[in-house]
């Protein structure tokens, strides 16, 4: 597939908005008691940074106001809300993605966005998680920015999806 304007939607998926990362660190802790703090320490060494999208989320998967979060957050030098849009990237290691390139375009993806460690942008904005399959074989290597899935991609249109996702 190539990419010149505007990427070919391949398969539109509605998911969890919800990335599967941070979903695993709120299973650690649904059912502890005063668990915000270490919650908000954990999502800060895994990700290299709490967003908006973070306490939206924290909010309503385990029913904490967003005011408790917020002042939680504000009570702890160490801890702070970074206020942007972050889009989630989700790239699929699973075997036949790897068959099909995956790890090249894995590679690719960090580059473009020069993530470093983390799996997180400097200003926040994209956040990268590395999945198993997601049933999307057929259409491998799939790469999925939001709740949006885009099949047989290659090297070659990651700046183009990218950019498009930029400046969307
Ligand atoms: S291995 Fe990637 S969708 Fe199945």
């Amino acid at each position: 597939m190539s990419i010149h304007s505007k990427p070919k939607k391949i398969y539109p998926y509605r998911c969890k908005v919800l990335s599967m990362d941070l979903l695993s660190i709120f299973h650690k802790y649904h059912e502890s008691e005063n668990f915000i703090e270490p919650l908000l320490n954990d999502i800060k060494n895994s990700f290299g940074s709490i967003t908006e999208n973070d306490v939206v989320c924290i909010s309503e998967y385990l029913n904490i106001s967003e005011n408790k979060i917020r002042k939680t957050v504000e009570s702890n030098e160490e801890l702070e809300i970074i206020p942007v849009k972050q889009h989630i990237i989700r790239l699929c290691k699973g075997d036949t993605c790897k068959e099909h390139g995956a790890e090249k375009i894995i590679e690719k993806v960090y580059k473009e966005l020069k993530i470093i460690s983390n799996n997180i942008t400097e200003d926040g904005k994209f956040r990268i998680e590395i999945t198993g399959c997601l049933n999307m074989c057929d259409i491998s290597p799939v790469i999925g920015i939001d709740n949006i899935f885009y099949g047989k991609i290659d090297i070659f249109d990651i700046e183009a999806l990218i950019g498009y996702i930029k400046e969307k």
